[in-house]
């Protein structure tokens, strides 16, 4: 996603979430941490014939890492786009070195739930009110990422 993407991921926010759209400002300063050998986010969009259809963006802040959106046109749902960006934030969380991943997803979302499921995320708890201004609490799921071996620890163990 780049900041010319904004205007048309925000029409899509808008219908997707009505009652807690981020605003384009929170895009922005998502997007300022998106770049660079210090980048902390990956924020990601789907096109169809130059239009987009879905987008998706991951935080890493050491070695966790949080799903911070995730939306497909209601066109295209139930076609494997929605799998296709959480494959890719879960790749750049392992390349982000991440050792779990956590999200906030309504309770009343089951569809996005029984796909974190699939993934392998599971429910840790509640966050009871999250969503304002309709007082809607938050599932808390989370990830455990392979860990990542730091170093040959494979030609260690070969050497004997
Ligand atoms: C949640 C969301 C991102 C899922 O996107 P999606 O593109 O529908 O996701 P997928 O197609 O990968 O998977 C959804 C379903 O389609 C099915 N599916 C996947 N590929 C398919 C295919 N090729 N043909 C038919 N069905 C398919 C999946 O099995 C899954 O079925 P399920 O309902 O039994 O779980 C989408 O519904 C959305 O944008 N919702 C509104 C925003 C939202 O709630 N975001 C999450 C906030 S936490």
């Amino acid at each position: 996603m780049r900041w010319w993407d904004i205007a048309p991921v925000l029409e899509l926010e808008h219908g997707l979430f009505p009652e807690d759209a981020w605003s384009p400002g929170m895009f922005w300063s998502e997007l300022a941490h998106a770049r660079g050998p210090r980048a902390t986010r990956r924020y990601v969009v789907a096109e169809s014939a130059g239009k987009i259809v879905g987008y998706a963006g991951l935080a890493a802040a050491g070695d966790l890492g949080d799903v911070q959106t995730i939306a497909v046109a209601p066109g295209r749902w139930g076609t494997g786009l929605g799998s296709r960006l959480l494959a890719d934030l879960l790749r750049h969380a392992t390349a982000f070195e991440c050792d779990e991943v956590f999200l906030e997803v309504r309770v009343d979302n089951t569809r996005a739930q029984k796909l974190y499921e699939r993934f392998g995320f599971e429910p840790v708890g509640f966050r009871r009110g999250y969503y304002q201004p309709g007082n809607v609490d938050a599932l808390v799921m989370r990830l455990h990422l392979r860990p990542h071996t730091h170093g040959n620890t494979e030609g260690m163990l070969s050497d004997g």
